[in-house]
């Protein structure tokens, strides 16, 4: 079955091969875009009037650790594990766009998971956030 956007299995580097089918028979995987990567579903976990402004919030679902930011309304996701020592920036001190891990003090940008301070030194993933309605639903 030729479905658009998946990537040929050909031009795929090792590392990221999967074949199509496997997805698809434990219906986890809907769509495999150009850069290989598997992008899952979204899934509600929390509501929107719950989390803190300015302040993290931890959210686990599907085996994810999720750390859940409000910044003035717009809400971010990354994985709440911090890089370095497994820290858990869902209870870091956000300041601006930042969050800092409270165990070492390791910088991370809340929208792109990026590390800005070290002692880590590997970004954070991030995971697609939407609203709808009070619910926030993240893809996993
Ligand atoms: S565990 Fe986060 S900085 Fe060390």
């Amino acid at each position: 079955m030729v479905v658009p956007g998946l990537v040929p299995w050909e031009r795929t580097p090792i590392s990221r091969r999967y074949h199509p089918s496997w997805a698809y028979a434990l219906g986890t995987i809907e769509y495999v875009p150009e850069r290989g990567t598997a992008v899952g579903r979204f899934v509600r976990v929390a509501k929107k009037s719950e989390l803190p402004e300015n302040d993290g919030t931890y959210v686990e679902v599907q085996g994810h650790r999720i750390a859940l930011f409000n910044l003035g309304g717009e809400i971010y996701a990354i994985d709440s594990t911090c890089t370095h020592m497994g820290g858990p920036l869902s209870e870091g001190r956000v300041r601006g766009d930042e969050v800092e891990c409270p165990w070492h003090g390791s910088h991370f940008g809340i929208k792109t998971g990026k590390v800005r301070g070290f002692p880590a030194k590997e970004d954070a993933a991030t995971y697609r956030v939407r609203v709808a309605g009070n619910d926030v639903e993240v893809e996993v």
